[in-house]
């Protein structure tokens, strides 16, 4: 009898069918990787978040997020512009206006920065993309807290909620097409959704910052839109990172209860098992927000050489797109955009 000559080391050594599973099979080649690829990302899914100020004849640059300017109402609408080019789903508004106060006037002012920046964005936009605005009082107030204070300084739930009804209101009146509340007050989705339903704009839909937790990640969201607390933190009405897991579900249930039409986890990469787990307890869409102080740090450590900055940014988008987000809000959506198509 003629022995087979041995093909490979393997066969050789006699282990002529080991290993049988190569998972590197399907990773041999760009085509393979790209076929079987499960998680895509795509321009229509990412959200621009943007920053107009009131009074300023220049863009500002935000020292803390390289790339990212508090607008003027002209830039504002050229940067808006050049998002729908590229492809971006949409983009969500901030504003930082001139005058501040105890109640945030600014907030629902119809001649309030944010109010007069999305009349003249829809007007110049039409349906090219979706206009968002952040609901809160902290870039309103004084104090910089997100609702109204009671005499011992407390953040006062109840009395807030009716400045964020009227907030809405401001907003979708202005031509903003999607609410976004922010503040963390309870009932806040209700005390919206009745507010807007009495306004007539039964329609608009609630994005919901369900699951918002007090973190050090805002860091330079708060110089960007000039509304770091005067006096102690937010950790009476944001969620402790600590905090049990199940407060999270808590929170989506309840603002889905309440009239929300989608959901969101904040910050993003730190919390992607929160993200993975919303996915899992809603049918609702489900956006996450990668927040200023993920920007900063993946800017910082690439301007120091340190890495490869276009490839981390498109590692955490797939990261935060696989644990489940349905929409990624990121200031590089435009730049990541443009990469995609
Ligand atoms: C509140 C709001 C904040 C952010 C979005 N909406 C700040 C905060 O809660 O302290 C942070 C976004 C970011 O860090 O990029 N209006």
């Amino acid at each position: 009898t003629v022995t087979a000559t041995p093909h490979t080391p393997a066969q050789a050594a006699g282990l002529a069918q080991f290993p049988v599973a190569r998972p590197r099979r399907l990773r041999r080649t760009a085509s393979l990787r790209r076929m079987v690829a499960g998680t895509r990302l795509h321009p229509a899914e990412l959200v621009l978040p943007m920053f107009v100020k009131e009074g300023i004849a220049e863009p500002q640059p935000v020292g803390s997020m390289p790339g990212v300017v508090q607008h003027t109402r002209d830039s504002l609408r050229k940067a808006a512009h050049e998002a729908a080019e590229a492809g971006v789903g949409g983009l969500i508004l901030f504003g930082v206006p001139e005058h501040k106060d105890a109640r945030g006037s600014g907030a629902d002012d119809p001649e309030g920065i944010v109010q007069v920046a999305l009349r003249e964005l829809a007007a110049d936009l039409g349906d090219a993309l979706v206009l968002m605005s952040d609901t809160c009082l902290d870039e309103y107030t004084d104090h910089g807290h997100c609702g109204l204070l009671t005499e011992d300084g407390e953040v006062d739930n109840d009395a807030t909620l009716e400045r964020y009804a009227s907030a809405a209101v401001a907003q979708a009146a202005a031509g903003s097409q999607v609410i976004a509340p922010s503040g963390m007050m309870d009932g806040q989705v209700a005390a919206i959704r009745a507010g807007l339903d009495a306004a007539g704009f039964e329609q608009t839909p609630i994005l919901a910052y369900s699951a918002k937790y007090a973190s050090a990640f805002y860091g330079p969201f708060r110089d960007a839109a000039e509304c770091a607390p005067q006096f102690g933190d937010r950790s009476a009405y944001q969620q402790d990172p600590a905090g049990p897991v199940g407060e999270a579900l808590r929170e989506v249930r309840l603002d889905l209860a309440e009239g929300a039409d989608a959901v969101m986890v904040k910050p993003a990469l730190a919390y992607l098992d929160i993200l993975r787990q919303v996915r899992d307890l809603v049918e609702v869409p489900v956006a996450a927000y990668q927040v200023s102080g993920e920007y900063a740090m993946v800017e910082a450590a690439a301007a120091n050489g340190w890495i490869d900055r276009d490839r981390v940014i498109m590692e955490s988008l797939v990261a935060i797109r696989r644990a489940g987000a349905d929409l990624i809000l990121t200031y590089w959506a435009t730049e990541v955009a443009r990469r995609l198509s």
